[in-house]
């Protein structure tokens, strides 16, 4: 492994072995019938890192090894850790202040006492101010969480073991949740190297379209993770529902099966138009992926962990039919032998029933009840095993139909939503100069996502790009809605770091430390506080910093370029840059 590939599995058809890169990777298609958490675990357990992966829901079908851990929490009550958490229950982002903030975090060190300091300063803010409503929201959130984090035991350090470390966080809100999962990011990025983080239901946690506390770490995760080994794995039955900032970093996309038509739509939008049929995402089986792998693109059969490598192959080649590996999975101590056949195994058949769990990482240890019930299949255990088997079976098929109902009706929620503020913010004046009626459909809607999705993607590889024309309305709507976001992401920055923006605007470029001493008036050791700032303004897109040249440069208007590259002409982003920089200028009042 020494340029970091590994084994991910093998070409279906001509059963050439697959290999991939580690880096930032999402896999994604239907629960229990692509087999996503199978194909993360044979990453890692290939990949010879250690993992974190946490248990959002009960009935979760989990990883065959894992070492189970004590759910981490590093409680934090800084201000901007705070605005954060603010920022992650508004659905749109609102034009909300520091100082309140800073406020009602002072001298608190738990966010308990946070919530104590609101409850005073709501007392002297007067009814129906801005504050106050910033005040209720943040206290509305944090009567959720706090009693939560006192009543669970976390653990201050993260003991890992080689392989999967799950958290259990199914008895937590998932409010709470997100919390843990951020913790842990943070503690990953400041104090750890060579750690895979598996994000479970994206859509959860991090969602396209709304904030979460993981969601709002999650690009900071993957700028500073890949640089010292550290990496997202995104587990998501669709696309749809995750966010595209996070999903167009990573490297790795492994795409199972799907069925409902815009997500097979989109799956087919990523291959290349037209490269593929819908019925050939439809009819995926188990275990067989399409992998974008860097540039490459593959149709794969994971190889699972734990499985002989040539019988893995022979699935691949059409030779053996995948569910026989499922039965080896679910069943090790028998072989699987079709009908009339024996396979040739290429690895040798496993010594001891035991031996499948110790290949997994070396992960044996944790699983003594095996090898007792292997070294004694009574009768009446092994019957208790198939009751148990058959009874997880159901539990899961439960979970499925669950899962797809949940699905669905937040698609339907969040088109809904789409619909009412796309009409009502910006469509509604088109509409009206129109005076004819039609409205944006849902399909509509879908379109501008995937259009998107497309360009991003197009970013990272332009010989896929085909250039997909929104009307006009659309491309206002996409627009406008960016053109908000970037105004309240620069609107919540405090005043002394817009001051930064703008000297580094004005300079276009400046060294790093002139820059301090520009502002700061003072030479010397810089403090802490001032490389914050700055990251605050990289994670605003407005400056970036070199480490090569060391110097601060402006990004903001390329940033805009780019991402209404194909949304709108020059002279409405030259407008655009001008107006998001009158946003930095104070304000009276
Ligand atoms: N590559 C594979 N080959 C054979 N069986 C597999 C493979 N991937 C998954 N399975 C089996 O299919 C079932 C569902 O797999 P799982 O990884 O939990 O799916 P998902 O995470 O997509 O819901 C499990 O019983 C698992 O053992
Ligand atoms: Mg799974």
């Amino acid at each position: 492994m020494s340029d970091n590939r590994i084994l991910l599995g093998f070409e279906v058809g001509t059963g050439k072995e697959v290999q991939m890169r580690l880096h930032h990777t999402v896999v994604t298609g239907m629960t229990q019938l692509s087999g996503k958490t199978t194909t993360l675990e044979a990453i890692i357990s290939r990949s010879g890192k250690r993992a974190i992966a946490f248990k959002a829901k009960r009935g979760e079908e989990g990883f065959n090894a894992y070492n189970e851990i004590l759910p981490f929490f590093n409680e934090r009550a800084d201000w901007q850790y705070v605005a954060s958490l603010l920022e992650a229950t508004l659905r749109e982002k609102l034009k909300f202040e520091r100082p309140w903030i800073m406020r009602a975090t002072k001298g608190a060190k738990t966010l308990r006492e946070v919530m104590e300091n609101i409850s005073m300063l709501k007392a002297e803010s007067s009814g129906g101010s801005l504050p106050e409503n910033i005040y209720t929201a943040l206290e509305e959130y944090l009567k959720i969480v706090v009693p939560q984090i006192e009543k669970f035991q976390f653990s201050k350090t993260l003991e890992l073991k080689d392989g999967i470390n799950v958290m259990d966080l199914t008895e937590m809100s998932v409010e709470l949740q997100s919390l843990v999962i951020r913790s842990t990011m943070e503690h990953v990025i400041s104090e750890l190297r060579d750690v895979i983080v598996i994000i479970p239901e994206a859509w959860e946690h991090l969602p396209q379209g709304r904030n979460t506390p993981v969601k709002l770490y999650a690009e900071t995760f993957i700028r500073k993770g890949a640089a010292i080994g550290n990496f997202l794995f995104i587990d998501s039955q669709d696309i749809a529902g995750v966010d595209k900032t996070s999903l167009r970093q990573c490297n790795n996309w492994i795409l199972g099966r799907q069925r409902e038509a815009h997500e097979v739509e989109r799956v087919r939008e990523i291959l290349g138009r037209n490269r593929f049929s819908a019925e050939e995402i439809r009819a995926l089986p188990l275990g067989h992926f399409y992998a974008v792998l860097g540039n490459e693109l593959k149709k794969v059969y994971v190889l699972p962990a734990g499985v002989p490598y040539k019988l893995g192959r022979r699935v691949a080649t059409g030779e053996v039919p995948v569910g026989k590996i499922k039965d080896y999975l679910e069943n090790p101590l028998e072989e699987p032998k079709p009908k009339g056949r024996q396979i040739p195994v290429g690895d040798p058949p496993p010594k001891a029933p035991s031996s499948l769990k110790e290949r997994i990482g070396g992960l044996g240890d944790i699983l003594p009840i095996d090898r007792d019930k292997a070294r004694d299949p009574s009768q009446s255990s092994r019957r208790i095993e198939e009751l148990e088997a058959k009874l997880s079976r159901r539990e899961a098929e439960v979970t499925t139909l669950r899962d797809e109902v949940a699905l669905l009706r937040r698609e339907l929620e969040k088109n809904a939503a789409k619909v009412a503020r796309l009409e009502a913010a910006t469509v509604q004046s088109v509409l009206s100069a129109k005076g004819a009626g039609g409205g944006i459909s849902v399909d509509d809607i879908n379109l501008i996502v995937d259009a998107r999705m497309h360009q991003i993607l197009q970013f990272d590889r332009p010989t896929q790009f085909i250039s997909i024309d929104v009307s006009k309305r659309l491309r206002e709507a996409i627009k406008e809605k960016f053109v908000r976001d970037m105004a309240a992401r620069i609107r919540v920055l405090p005043r002394e770091t817009l001051v930064l923006a703008m000297v580094v605007r004005e300079k276009g470029e400046v060294k790093r430390g002139e820059l301090y001493s520009l502002v700061y008036g003072s030479a010397g050791r810089i403090p802490e506080e001032f490389y914050s700032e700055l990251q605050m303004l990289e994670d605003a897109h407005l400056v970036a910093y070199s480490k090569a040249t060391g110097k601060v440069a402006w990004t903001m208007d390329s940033y805009v370029d780019a991402e209404l590259k194909g949304f709108s002409d020059d002279d409405t982003r030259t407008q655009v840059k001008e107006y998001l920089a009158s946003v930095m200028l104070p304000t009276t009042g």
